[in-house]
């Protein structure tokens, strides 16, 4: 079993060097380089992160590195040819199309994301979950973040590979993706072993507000005392990627050290939409946030928060734990 993924795991990487090969080699390379030139890359950034090419047509990578029987079996497992039921036949998935390489912490190319050079539908292309592959696990760009950062301080969080890529080549070089998935436990506890602050920077739009308000949810359960989690929201219509192009390191890594925690973020969009200063309002806030704060590690931030909705109301801890139907009182 350990032999079989240990195959999985090379195949992947000589793929990894056959679409590095074809940006430099492939009849069609000028378009792709023409692109990246466009997004602003270097050579030597599209290096360290492992970027390739995928030229135009259904059989590249087949002819290639398909050539014995198990490496046919091995690409298909792997979600790197697709079969074609009818015909029984095989075909690349990935086609005129950028390569990002997916890397485990030991650099292992476990998956791919593939872009369009224009505006066609889907944009993005990822490999499918496999046995070596789980979305809800991996990070885009740690094992590049970790290798570039003498000590890592710090984690980004944003949503796509260009972000990440486009941060590093100016500087930041700590930002790791979720790879086109919401933010899960297993990521946030995956970054708290590495980093004891976290900062979540999603897309300027409805979809990334939504997004932090899904990842605040995800973290509240995770956080100890000793650790961070602040929350970036970009100017709408920006990401990651088109700020730090305006901003440029400075300006971007101002926005970092600004931006605000988690128990802010937590309490200024609960109050959102509640008139605070009625009673009415004051219970129906501290309804909506207790049972968040309920769920939270006994810690000196959850007393806080608590202590907030106490001053707020202005009811005791006591008063609160007897008053609202909770299935396991708040420690007081
Ligand atoms: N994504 C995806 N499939 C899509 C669209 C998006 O998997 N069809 C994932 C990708 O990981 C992408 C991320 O979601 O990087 C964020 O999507 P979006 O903001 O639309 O793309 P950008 O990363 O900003 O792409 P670009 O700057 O290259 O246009
Ligand atoms: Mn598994
Ligand atoms: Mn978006
Ligand atoms: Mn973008
Ligand atoms: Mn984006």
């Amino acid at each position: 079993r350990h032999s079989e993924y240990k195959a999985q795991y090379n195949i992947l990487d000589e793929t990894t060097s056959f679409y590095q090969e074809q940006l430099r080699t492939s009849s069609h390379r000028d378009q792709a380089v023409t692109y990246l030139k466009s997004r602003g890359l270097t050579g030597k950034i599209a290096q360290v992160f492992g970027i390739g090419y995928a030229p135009p047509g259904w059989d590249n990578l087949l002819k290639k590195i398909g050539t014995t029987p198990d490496n046919l079996l091995l690409l298909e497992k792997s979600g790197m040819l697709i079969r074609h039921e009818e015909r029984d036949s095989l075909y690349d998935r990935f086609r005129e199309r950028i390569i990002f390489p997916i890397r485990d912490m030991r650099g292992r190319t476990i998956a791919f994301g593939g872009r369009v050079l224009g505006d066609d539908k889907p944009k993005y292309l990822n490999s499918p979950e496999t046995d070596t592959f789980h979305k809800s696990r991996e990070l885009y760009g740690l094992y590049e973040a970790r290798k570039l950062s003498q000590k890592l301080e710090r984690i980004i969080i944003v949503e796509g590979y260009m972000d990440v890529i486009s941060l590093a080549q100016f500087g930041i070089t700590y930002a790791v993706a979720t790879l086109g998935t919401a933010t899960t436990a297993q990521h946030i506890e995956r970054l708290f072993k590495t980093v004891p602050e976290i900062i979540f920077c999603f897309d300027g739009d409805s979809a990334g507000r939504k997004a932090a308000e899904r990842a605040l949810e995800a973290t509240l359960p995770i956080i100890k005392d000793g650790f961070q989690a602040r929350f970036l929201f970009l100017p709408e219509g920006d990401d990651p990627d088109t700020l730090i192009r305006r901003e440029s390191r400075e300006g971007f890594e101002k926005r970092l050290n600004e931006a605000p925690l988690l128990s802010e973020f937590f309490f200024r969009s609960l109050e959102e939409d509640i008139d605070m200063t009625s009673m009415d309002g004051q219970a129906k806030f501290s309804n909506a946030a207790l049972p968040l704060i309920q769920q939270m590690q006994t810690s000196l931030l959850q007393q806080m928060m608590l202590d907030r909705i106490c001053k707020v109301t202005g009811l005791t801890l006591d008063q609160i734990n007897n008053t609202i139907n909770l299935t396991q009182s708040i420690p007081s």
